[in-house]
């Protein structure tokens, strides 16, 4: 099994800390590590460096690189560049044409993708859902993997599996790329719906196959060799994965995961998923609070006082403060559309 790490995103839920120049997955949110650092200790767990591919942009090259020395010396040759930032889909199919060209991958082997900005937890479990994925993947599915939902969003994916339990995973009957708040209402209310984590296995031949059908745009520039079809990158269409094969294919399957799994898609979330002082504090930097409860402080150079406060949230960052309402963050996506319309 090969292992793509897709980290070439530029997510910006979580500005100003967030930006196109400094994405999500690079942020130590949780801890020592960074998002992708912890994807990368993660996957070494299940697989070896060099089975190992990190599919990132040419303007993220030298934050990945930064990262990988922090942490190992022996992925930094397992870099693949994409030379215009085109989603996850044309960076599949990239990925794809470098195992087959350049590693001699056979089509019948199994390639696991994984997102770069998620905490999963615990590693033990994870890797049993993996090795499953790996054997289902070989029978010609498209393996996704679902997590029960917790509450009405509308920033991910939603798989709806049939009763079928086949041993672990479950033939899906719709998968529904970000639907509006009314359509995730309605799926939650009916039942057998879950999110989807952003993370497939499958084999090469399968994916090819599936491209051919549904994405003969990325199929078309997929099919010459490795070295043109970087050439002609910035002609593929900017899609994910998601919309591109798993809304229409045909077969996918899901492994639905009894686990703990965010991606840390707002500052709420950071804030449910960090450790909290007695107060319901979370606090990072340099900050000194009184009476101050509730509330996510995160400081960077400035000192931060507050008093008498409850249900921040607070991100100070060298050209912008963020202050929001908890249980608001979500609106950070507004505010991040109007400063683009400022630009
Ligand atoms: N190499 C590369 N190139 N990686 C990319 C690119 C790209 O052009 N675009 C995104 N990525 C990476 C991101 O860094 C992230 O690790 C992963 O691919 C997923 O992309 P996101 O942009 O974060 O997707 P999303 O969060 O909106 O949606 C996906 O994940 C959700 C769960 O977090 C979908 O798969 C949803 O269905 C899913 O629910
Ligand atoms: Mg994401």
């Amino acid at each position: 099994m090969k292992v793509l790490i897709l980290a070439g995103g530029s997510g910006t839920r979580l500005w100003p800390a967030s930006r196109e120049t400094y994405p999500k997955q690079f942020l130590k949110l949780n801890g020592k590590k960074s998002l992708l650092q912890q994807t990368i200790e993660r996957i070494l767990k299940i697989s070896s460096p060099e089975d190992i591919i990190l599919l990132t942009n040419e303007q993220y090259k030298f934050h990945v690189l930064a990262e990988l020395n922090e942490i190992s010396e022996n992925l930094t040759d397992k870099i693949l560049l994409e030379p215009a930032r085109r989603n996850t889909a044309p960076a599949i199919a990239l990925g794809i044409k470098y195992c087959l060209e350049r590693l001699s991958v056979e089509p019948s082997e199994v390639l696991f993708v994984c997102p770069s900005d998620h905490i999963i937890k615990p590693v033990e479990k994870f890797i049993e859902y993996v090795r499953l994925a790996e054997k289902v993947a070989k029978q010609g599915y498209l393996i996704t993997f679902g997590i029960k939902p917790l509450y009405p969003e509308t920033g991910y994916g939603y798989i709806k599996i049939t009763g079928e339990d086949r041993g672990g995973y479950y033939p899906v009957e719709r998968f529904t790329e970000k639907p509006n708040l009314e359509t995730v209402k309605r799926f939650l209310s009916e039942g057998n719906y879950f999110w989807n984590s952003g993370m497939f296995a499958f084999t090469i031949e399968t994916m090819i196959e599936e491209l051919k059908l549904y994405a003969p745009e990325i199929y078309q520039l997929f099919n010459h060799p490795l070295e043109a079809m970087i050439a002609n990158f910035h002609k593929m269409p900017d899609i994910s994965i998601d919309y591109a094969v798993m809304e229409k294919s045909k077969k996918v399957v899901a492994i639905p995961m009894d686990i703990y799994w965010s991606d840390i898609g707002s500052w709420d979330s950071l804030y449910d998923v960090l450790e909290k002082d007695e107060k319901g504090n979370v606090i990072l930097g340099n900050v000194l609070t009184k009476e101050t409860e509730g509330s996510l402080i995160i400081g960077n150079k400035r000192l931060i006082a507050t008093i008498d406060l409850k249900d921040l949230i607070i991100v100070e960052t060298d050209d912008a403060i963020l202050i929001a309402k908890k249980g608001s963050a979500q609106k950070v996506k507004h505010i991040v559309e109007e400063l683009k319309a400022w630009n």
